[in-house]
């Protein structure tokens, strides 16, 4: 089977291309409104792209066709095209049903954190506050905005500090505890993945591979 993508409606695409870059780690974006409330909204077309820089991206789309806004940005895209501000909450477990009561289309300006009685900390860096709840969060300025046509938009952020919830991250490796830390994936369309079996596999030097062979031929 092949899918021509210049042949498929812009909803096809999203299903195939979304439903195949599986999990997608989420960020709830908090960033400020016009009026200086809190607005918070989840992406999963989101991901670090450097360390050094430090950057994320996050793909906004605007408004969807069936919604009353359609075609307008959303309030995070405005946000951050206003201000250049915002934080990434990283979403983990406990967050799960907050994060998808964010993506509810209230109406334009109307704060998330308000409307759902959300916990905040203040920002060290940047104006818009943390969500407390989050394991991860990532203080950003935006860097760069790519305009793709009408519908999208790349906003590149540059990562200014980190605040980590206490326990989760060894002060003197800075390794992560994966057994403390419990992150959402999303999945397809309103299915969403935990953290499941866990397997580590070091990559190997090529004289060890030349010595060892494949690891798919190995027992363990
Ligand atoms: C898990 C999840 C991931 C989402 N990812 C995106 C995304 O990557 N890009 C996007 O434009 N909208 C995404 N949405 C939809 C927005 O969160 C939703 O339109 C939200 O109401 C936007 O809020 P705002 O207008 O306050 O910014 C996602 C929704 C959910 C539930």
């Amino acid at each position: 089977m092949y899918f021509h993508l210049a042949d498929l409606a812009r909803k096809q695409r999203y299903k195939l291309i979304a439903g195949a870059v599986v999990p997608r780690p989420i960020a709830l974006v908090t960033s400020l409104n016009a009026d200086g409330s809190c607005n918070a909204a989840p992406f999963s077309a989101f991901n670090y792209m450097s360390e050094d820089p430090p950057l994320l991206a996050l793909g906004l789309q605007v408004h969807p066709d069936e919604s009353d806004r359609a075609g307008e940005p959303k309030d995070t895209a405005a946000n951050i095209a206003r201000s250049g501000e915002f934080v990434v909450n990283i979403v983990d477990e406990p967050m799960l049903p907050d994060m998808v009561d964010c993506a509810i289309a209230f109406p334009p300006g109307e704060s998330e954190v308000e409307r759902l009685g959300l916990a905040t900390e203040p920002s060290l860096h940047v104006a818009p506050p943390r969500l407390a709840a989050s394991p991860f969060a990532f203080e950003c300025r935006r860097k760069v905005t790519l305009d793709f046509g009408p519908f999208r938009s790349i906003v590149i952020g540059e990562i200014v500090g980190v605040h980590v919830r206490d326990g989760l991250v060894d002060p003197a490796t800075l390794n992560v505890d994966l057994d403390r830390f419990r992150p959402v994936g999303r999945l397809a369309g309103t299915w969403y993945a935990f953290q499941g079996d866990r397997t580590s596999r070091p990559v190997r030097t090529a004289a060890a591979f030349a010595q060892d062979g494949p690891l798919r031929t190995r027992r363990s």
